[in-house]
């Protein structure tokens, strides 16, 4: 009970108040308006909505990779608004991010570029090798450790690059469109690692996605229109609602055939 209580009075990210607006003077360009949310430890938040409404804008903001200008945003313990860019660093360094665009080193091997990653920490090159070789094997690329991008099909990078966030086990995850240039195959591989890391490791995951399978994986979904979160629900809740539509189905059934007083002997 007290973990319980403790994990929900240190949410992984909070969001208050949330403005955003890009360029200045007569060009600005005002993108996120008064967004609000709360991620908790080990939860997976999938956040969809239509082209341009601002989901990016979002996770970027909560990754520290821009400046907060308005409101308050808080990140695995840290309030990123006014932060030094040095700390700034730090924070993003507890992060996995995962983009569309893998940005690989092209002259490394698939291994090499999850050393890289590794290399953040004091490891052994025993260790790191461990972690990479299980990584990449996870991710269905046994084979192809010592292949550099080039030779790679474009689903293979992406994994690659999945593994280069995920080696160091953050504590939070933002992936903008994981999925997207994945085949279903992949795409259930890349899913089913980031439920498996928040259940085992306490991760959170914010996922930007419209791929159903991560929707899917997704403990709560949020839905961004016109640069403000406007809605959440999660799927307990609409386990709720299926299940009181259909005692209500039954319930009418039950009174059409029995007739309207049927319902006093229940
Ligand atoms: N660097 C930038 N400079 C100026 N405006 C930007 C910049 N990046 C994004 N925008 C604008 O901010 C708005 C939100 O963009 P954002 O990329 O966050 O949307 P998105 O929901 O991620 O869209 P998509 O689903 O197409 O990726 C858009 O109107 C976009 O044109
Ligand atoms: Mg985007």
């Amino acid at each position: 009970m007290t973990s319980l209580l403790n994990t929900k009075n240190n949410p992984a990210v909070y969001l208050e108040g949330m403005n955003y607006t890009y360029g200045r003077k007569e060009s600005c360009n005002q993108v996120l308006f008064d967004n609000q949310l709360t991620l908790q430890p080990g939860e997976i938040v999938c956040i969809t909505g239509p082209s341009g409404s601002g989901k990016t804008t979002l996770l970027t903001l909560m990754g520290a990779l821009r400046s907060v200008q308005e409101g308050s945003v808080n990140v695995l313990g840290a309030e990123l608004r006014g932060l030094k860019k040095r700390d700034q660093v730090n924070i993003r360094q507890k992060i996995g991010f995962i983009f569309q665009s893998h940005n690989l080193f092209s002259s490394l091997t698939a291994r090499q570029n999850i050393y890289m990653a590794l290399e953040l920490k004091k490891h052994t090159t025993k260790t790191k090798r461990a972690k990479a070789e299980k990584i990449l094997t996870r991710l269905g690329l046994g084979e192809r450790m010592d292949y550099k991008p080039q030779k790679l099909s474009e689903g293979q990078r992406q994994r690659i690059a999945i593994g280069r966030a995920l080696v160091n086990e953050p504590k939070l995850i933002l992936a903008d469109e994981p999925t997207a240039s994945l085949d279903q195959d992949s795409s259930q591989i890349v899913i089913d690692l980031l439920k498996d890391i928040a259940h085992e490791k306490n991760t959170t995951v914010f996922i930007v996605s419209h791929d159903q399978r991560a929707i899917d994986a997704g403990d709560r979904v949020v839905k961004m229109v016109d640069g403000k979160i406007t809605k959440c629900f999660s799927f307990a809740c609409c386990a709720c609602m299926r299940h009181e539509f259909a005692t209500r189905t039954s319930l009418y059934r039950f009174a059409m055939v029995m007739g309207p007083d049927a319902g006093r002997h229940l």
